[in-house]
């Protein structure tokens, strides 16, 4: 048997050919894979025929597993089948809880590797024509969870809409009406904002607005999660990159709940 062995890998954002080579080497040669629901499971068709495939995500609000459970069952794995991949959305170090697998993967003396992805917060935006930072109007952008731990809305997006910068919202889409309040009590009811959904997939949805009429866009457009709200004056230096999406041809499926 290998020696037992965890690669924590970012999938990228959904686009299954927005992958690193690293990411697919990886996802090759494991023996056991654990993917999360936003990942495309057209890269799953890169694993061996004697893979273990198992779907560990989320569901309409349900855990198919804990992160107790996906940690003891990484664990498990590695020590009996030898090269576990843990396949995870975007990049695995951003909102995605990578850090903490790769802590308990090493209080069990396995060998743990780390391939980068790329992140929903950056490639998202620009797959659909905006740029987060663009001289003479963003110097630099945030990158905030909407929903904190104790399911509230992060403080930091306070700090954030007091800033010129570009702000980048994830997990927010519960909490745009208080997301709406506070760019409004900076003055900022007319600043530009973009709500995207299922970015970079054939599924993809978008709205856009100011923060005054995004509340209404919303309900008409019916958007919802998983989606990614971006907030500034880029919104509107957006590249038209509505041709690039004729000429696409790419199958683009998020996951189905597999369950053991
Ligand atoms: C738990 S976070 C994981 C982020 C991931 N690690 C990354 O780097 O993209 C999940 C959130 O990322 C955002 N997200 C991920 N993929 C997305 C996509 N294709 N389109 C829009 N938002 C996406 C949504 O806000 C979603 O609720």
């Amino acid at each position: 048997m290998e020696t037992p062995k965890l690669t924590v890998v970012g999938a990228g954002p959904g686009d299954p050919d927005l992958i690193t080579l690293k990411a697919v080497k990886a996802i090759k040669s494991a023996d056991v894979i654990l993917y999360d629901a936003l990942v495309n499971v057209k890269l799953l068709d890169y694993a061996s025929e004697n893979a273990e495939l198992i779907f560990v995500g989320k569901r309409v609000g349900c855990y198919a597993f804990h992160q107790d459970q996906i940690n003891e069952m990484i664990v498990e794995r590695a020590l009996r089948c030898g090269h576990v991949v843990r396949l995870k959305g975007g990049d695995p170090f951003i909102f995605g809880r990578g850090a903490e697998e790769l802590e308990y993967a090493k209080d069990y003396a396995i060998e743990v590797a780390m391939v980068p992805g790329i992140s929903s917060s950056s490639a998202v935006p620009a797959y659909h024509g905006i740029p987060l930072t663009k001289r003479n109007i963003s110097e630099s952008f945030w990158v905030i969870t909407g929903t904190t731990k104790s399911h509230e809305l992060s403080k930091d997006i306070a700090l954030a809409a007091k800033s010129t910068a570009s702000v980048v919202i994830l997990m927010g889409m519960k909490k745009l009406s208080e997301i709406v309040q506070v760019f409004s009590s900076e003055g900022k009811s007319e600043t530009p904002i973009a709500i995207i959904q299922n970015g970079t997939t054939s599924q993809k949805k978008i709205g856009i607005g100011t923060i005054s009429t995004i509340e209404t866009i919303v309900e008409e457009k019916q958007l919802s999660s998983p989606a990614i709200i971006i907030i500034g004056e880029v919104v509107n230096a957006r590249v038209d990159l509505s041709g690039m999406y004729e000429k696409a041809n790419n199958v683009n499926r998020f996951s189905e709940p597999v369950f053991l």
